[in-house]
């Protein structure tokens, strides 16, 4: 199959035959995201050992390494969701080939769907798939922290630092990636590309 050519810098498997790939590289493969988050898994199970801990996904593109990093925590673990909009659209990736430099010109930011258990006086790791401009998180950030939680911590699988507008910090960063546009592995385009296996960077969607 000409998708699981070794060493191809091509994403593969089966996806291949039903997504057009042409314009889709590796940048980060199936192999080196999961050695990166079971390290990341074992850093929190030292990191909190002996305490239970609340993991926080943000919809929906953290589900994936929600769901990977979460397996290699050995601590007594629940799962909660949150889910936000911005507003500003994101201009379409043929007029804006990195895809988002327009991206979210008023910074704000929108809860759509709230967690679902309280947060008051337990350790809460919000998971994320990328810290990009830091205005999601913080907005995230700030939501969690007014439920008084005992510590809250930070899981992103990837990070740009320099499409900063607003500082934030990873406690557990997987990969620092240059400004590229990415997807796979969670990450989507316009609702796409989630499951691919790779994360990989997107010219021509
Ligand atoms: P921030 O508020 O700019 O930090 O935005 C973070 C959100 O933007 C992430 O949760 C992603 O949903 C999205 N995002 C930022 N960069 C990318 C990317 O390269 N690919 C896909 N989604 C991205
Ligand atoms: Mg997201």
């Amino acid at each position: 199959m000409i998708c699981n050519q070794k060493r191809s810098r091509r994403p593969r498997g089966p996806l291949c035959k039903i997504l057009r790939v042409a314009d889709l590289k590796v940048l980060l493969s199936r192999e080196r995201i999961a050695a990166r988050v079971a390290d990341l898994g074992e850093q929190i199970s030292r990191d909190f050992h002996g305490e239970s801990i609340i993991f926080v996904g943000v919809l929906k593109g953290a589900a994936i390494f929600l769901s990977d990093l979460s397996r290699h925590v050995a601590l007594d673990a629940s799962f909660d969701f949150i889910g936000v909009s911005s507003y500003g659209a994101r201009p379409a990736l043929a007029q804006d080939p990195s895809g988002y430099a327009t991206w979210d010109s008023t910074g704000e930011v929108r809860l759509t769907k709230d967690v679902d258990q309280p947060m008051t006086e337990k350790n809460v790791i919000l998971v994320e798939d990328i810290l990009d401009t830091g205005l999601t998180l913080n907005f995230i950030r700030k939501h969690l922290l007014a439920h008084r939680p005992k510590t809250l911590k930070i899981a992103a699988l990837l990070d740009k630092p320099s499409r900063r507008k607003q500082p934030i910090q990873g406690d557990y960063v997987g990969f620092t990636i240059p400004d590229a546009f990415v997807v796979g592995y969670g990450l989507d385009y316009a609702e796409h590309y989630r499951n691919l296996p790779d994360i990989c960077v997107i010219s021509n969607p």
